[in-house]
């Protein structure tokens, strides 16, 4: 195995976007693929607290449930051959942008908003879904920013599950890290 294989091979695999973006589904199929971990933010959140994320934003608020996020994001430190999925806000804190940024490659799954919401059935599972549409736009317009700072950026338009696993495994293991845009 050459030099630049083996420093793939340490590295972890990062999903970030929007809500319905398909980060937990892609995430599964990549870890499966290459024989990684899987760790779904949300998942670990739910364990430790012992409640559902719906049920945690209603009976704690979206502060407890964002520090139980960051509180999970430290724990991934040191791990690697892992494939996170975070959360839809995961990134938006300073702190856990760093820590995942540091941990491995930031792929950003992007997904226009009409496709978004009409993925999402039951808004009742997001919270933050329970808001009025045009809030939904708005903090879909202030996280592309964000999210587009990743270090890869896949479109998830028209594509089905298998699809974007098999376009990110190609870039990825192409070692094309950087084809973020530049803003
Ligand atoms: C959130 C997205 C959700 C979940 C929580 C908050 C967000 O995850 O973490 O409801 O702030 O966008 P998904 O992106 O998996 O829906």
């Amino acid at each position: 195995m050459d030099k630049s294989n083996q420093e793939l091979n340490k590295k972890n695999i990062i999903l970030i976007g929007f809500m319905a973006a398909g980060k937990s589904s892609v995430g599964r199929i990549l870890a499966r693929q290459l024989g990684w971990s899987f760790v779904d933010t949300d998942k670990e959140i739910e364990q430790v607290t012992g409640l559902r994320i719906a049920e945690l934003f209603r009976k704690h608020g979206e502060l407890r449930f964002r520090s139980e996020e960051n509180l999970v994001v430290k724990k991934l430190v040191g791990r690697t051959q892992t494939v996170v999925a975070t959360g839809g806000g995961t990134v938006l804190a300073e702190e856990n942008w760093q820590i995942l940024h540091e941990l491995g490659t930031l792929i950003h799954l992007y997904v226009p908003l009409h496709v978004a919401l009409s993925r999402v059935k039951r808004r009742q599972d997001r919270p933050l879904l329970l808001k009025k549409d045009i809030e939904i736009e708005q903090l879909w317009h202030e996280r592309l920013k964000i999210y587009n700072q990743a270090d890869i950026i896949i479109d998830t338009t028209d594509k089905d599950l298998a699809t974007i696993a098999a376009e990110i495994l190609t870039i990825w293991k192409g070692g094309q890290l950087t084809n973020a845009p530049d803003n």
